[in-house]
């Protein structure tokens, strides 16, 4: 699909992506990177980053794989330097690692609870929380945010009570803002039933997803492509083209 954006709206602009070897995460680093942007992947699979970072440098992107987990703040240190000490800046954060599973509150054991507020809420902010030295001298140019900006990936499923998603409703109600004190952008897109995606395939059996496209507008699931068009808007100062 053709991008609605100029090709070079990131251009200089570095992005470190958690979970940006697999699903959403990787199509939002590849579009970053086809708009002029670097990127830095976070994961805890050596094997999924490699095959990640091959498939992004092929597409003539500059894009490094970072080994850690979000739970780990070591981790989230260690990603951040490496990933400025490559690029040099951080301008934009995408918060897209997440950790999910289907299970009743009765059946959902306390550390089953606590590795998915871990990953999606703690992680989260954990990443916000050591990448704001580096945002705050990054930047997006002109435009809205002249600090850098932070992307959180979350989920519809908090919005209304959801069977079997205790864990993640608790983690995605956070929100989070540095816009007064720093001037840095931050945005959360909530993505649905997203076709392709662990998610999906985690969440949705595979006889229901033909029924869900029934309840939506245009009889189709979300693409990660819609979602990473989202992000690029909301990480960029895009005008539209002329
Ligand atoms: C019940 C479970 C469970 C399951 C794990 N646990 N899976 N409980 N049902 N299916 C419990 C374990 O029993 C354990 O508790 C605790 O959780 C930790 O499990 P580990 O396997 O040791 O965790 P870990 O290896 O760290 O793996 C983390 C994970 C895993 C979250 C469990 O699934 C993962 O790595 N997921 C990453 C990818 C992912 O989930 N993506 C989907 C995101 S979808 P005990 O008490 O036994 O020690 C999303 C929204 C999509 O965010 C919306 C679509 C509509």
């Amino acid at each position: 699909m053709e991008s609605p954006f100029k090709e070079d709206i990131l251009k200089g602009k570095v992005a470190l992506v958690t979970g940006g070897g697999s699903g959403i995460g990787l199509e939002i680093s590849s579009q970053f990177g086809k708009h002029g942007a670097s990127v830095a992947i976070m994961g805890r699979r050596k094997t999924i980053l490699d095959s990640a970072v091959s498939s992004l440098r092929s597409q003539g992107i500059q894009a490094i794989g970072l080994e850690g987990d979000v739970r780990k703040k070591e981790d989230a240190i260690g990603v951040l330097e490496l990933t400025v000490k490559h690029f040099g800046r951080l301008d934009i954060l995408v918060n897209a690692a997440a950790g999910n599973f289907l299970v009743s509150a009765e059946d959902l054991s306390p550390n089953g609870f606590r590795t998915v507020m871990d990953i999606d809420s703690v992680g989260t902010f954990t990443m916000c929380h050591e990448a704001l030295k580096y945002l705050k001298k990054g930047g997006l140019g002109r435009g809205t945010a002249s600090g850098g900006t932070i992307l959180n990936i979350s989920a519809t499923l908090h919005y209304t009570a959801s069977w079997y998603q205790i864990h993640v409703s608790a983690a995605k109600f956070l929100a989070l803002e540095w816009g007064t004190d720093y001037d840095i952008r931050v945005n959360g897109i909530a993505p649905g039933p997203i076709k392709d995606t662990t998610g999906l395939s985690k969440l949705v059996p595979d006889e229901a997803e033909n029924k869900i496209k029934d309840y939506m507008p245009l009889y189709k699931l979300g693409e990660k492509w819609d979602i990473a068009m989202s992000a690029l808007y909301l990480a960029s100062n895009a005008e539209g083209t002329d």
